[in-house]
């Protein structure tokens, strides 16, 4: 079963051929990261219009590329939501249009469990259940996953997302965004010897909390500022950088290790980070937990993930109607 899927949740648009959920015959992604650098984030209101200039293109390229007519696909898959209305709605219309002119059905797929479904492109042979670290600019949860389409949240950041958090930190050190890959470079210059907040620390549930740490990042910048002296950037990414992934690996692998789940598989666009992979697996494997991480490229948006997710919508039998609209606060386990 051959999927089209599409993603314009943010600033990333892009169109994916993936086959019965698995193989990917074709992903082409449109990034508007240079044209939001300069704003020092992503703007709403003009991600929404780059959408409706690329979109076309990268749907015919993604068809081209896989090899096949818009007829040999068999349904359409697209992001409803979470994200920034405006973008989502680019990518639903324009969905929902190619599905009323094809005759092809249209499955609404949730962000979050897109991500998800990255590591059945990555990894073959995986079946639920295991536990997911979801870590992304918009998210942070464990997300039991009990079946393709039938998930648990056992805990969720009660504030910021941690890729938020390492874009903000990255701009008042004065690194571009997205943050996250400058903040992981620059951390291999540094130490950790910036005194952090501890966050969280010894607390029992299985939740996240991000707002403190950027503040206190923050503070910690501006008060060097006022005292005219030189901000230790490398210092600040290396010490920041351990303290927000080490609550990511403290949680996952205690709620894994609560559960008996033995296996922890990372989605989003923070299980890019190279610091995280190690410490996670290192921490993981005292305890005999296998751990699973997607390509890097498939961390981050991109529509294969959505057509991977969507051949799941599929199998479970529920298409989206016409009347299908874009949900920007959608939660982790909502379906359409
Ligand atoms: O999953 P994603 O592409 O988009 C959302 O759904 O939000 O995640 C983007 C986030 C950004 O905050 C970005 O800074 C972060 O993922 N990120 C990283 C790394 N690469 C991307 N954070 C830390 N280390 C990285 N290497
Ligand atoms: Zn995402």
């Amino acid at each position: 079963m051959k999927i089209l899927g599409i993603e314009s949740s943010c600033d990333e648009t892009a169109a994916s051929v993936v086959e019965d959920g698995r193989i990917i015959l074709s992903s082409v992604i449109s990034s508007q990261i240079d044209i939001h650098k300069r704003f020092g984030g992503v703007v709403p209101e003009i991600a929404s219009r780059n959408h409706t200039l690329a979109i076309r293109q990268v749907v015919d390229e993604a068809l081209v590329q896989a090899g096949v007519g818009l007829d040999e696909v068999d349904a359409i898959a697209v992001t409803y939501g979470a994200g920034l209305v405006g973008a989502l709605l680019v990518g639903v219309s324009y969905a929902k249009a190619l599905s009323y002119a094809t005759g092809k059905p249209l499955y609404a797929v949730n962000h979050i469990q897109g991500h998800i479904a990255a590591n059945y492109l990555a990894h073959p042979d995986l079946e639920p259940p295991y536990l997911c670290l979801v870590a992304s600019g918009g998210h942070t949860a464990l997300v039991r996953v009990k079946d393709y389409t039938d998930f648990e949240v056992m805990g969720m950041s009660t504030d910021d997302a941690c890729g938020e958090a390492f874009d903000k930190v990255a701009r008042v050190i004065g690194l571009e965004y997205p943050g996250g890959p400058k903040i992981e470079a620059l951390a291999r210059e540094g130490e950790d010897v910036v005194p952090m907040p501890r966050m969280l620390k010894g607390h029992k549930g299985y939740d996240f909390s991000y707002s403190g740490l950027k503040t206190a990042v923050i503070n910690y910048v501006h008060t060097l500022e006022q005292k005219g002296l030189e901000i230790p950037r490398e210092n600040i990414a290396c010490s920041f950088q351990n303290c927000a992934i080490s609550m990511l690996v403290d949680n996952a692998v205690r709620c894994a290790k609560t559960l008996g789940e033995k296996k922890i598989v990372v989605a989003g666009g923070v299980g890019a980070n190279g610091y995280l992979r190690e410490r996670l697996t290192l921490e993981a494997d005292k305890y005999g937990i296998q751990t699973l991480y997607p390509p890097k490229h498939l961390c981050t948006d991109n529509a294969s993930m959505i057509a991977g997710a969507g051949y799941y919508e599929v199998l479970s039998g529920r298409p989206a109607t016409l009347d299908l609209n874009a949900v920007p606060s959608l939660n982790i386990t909502d379906r359409y």
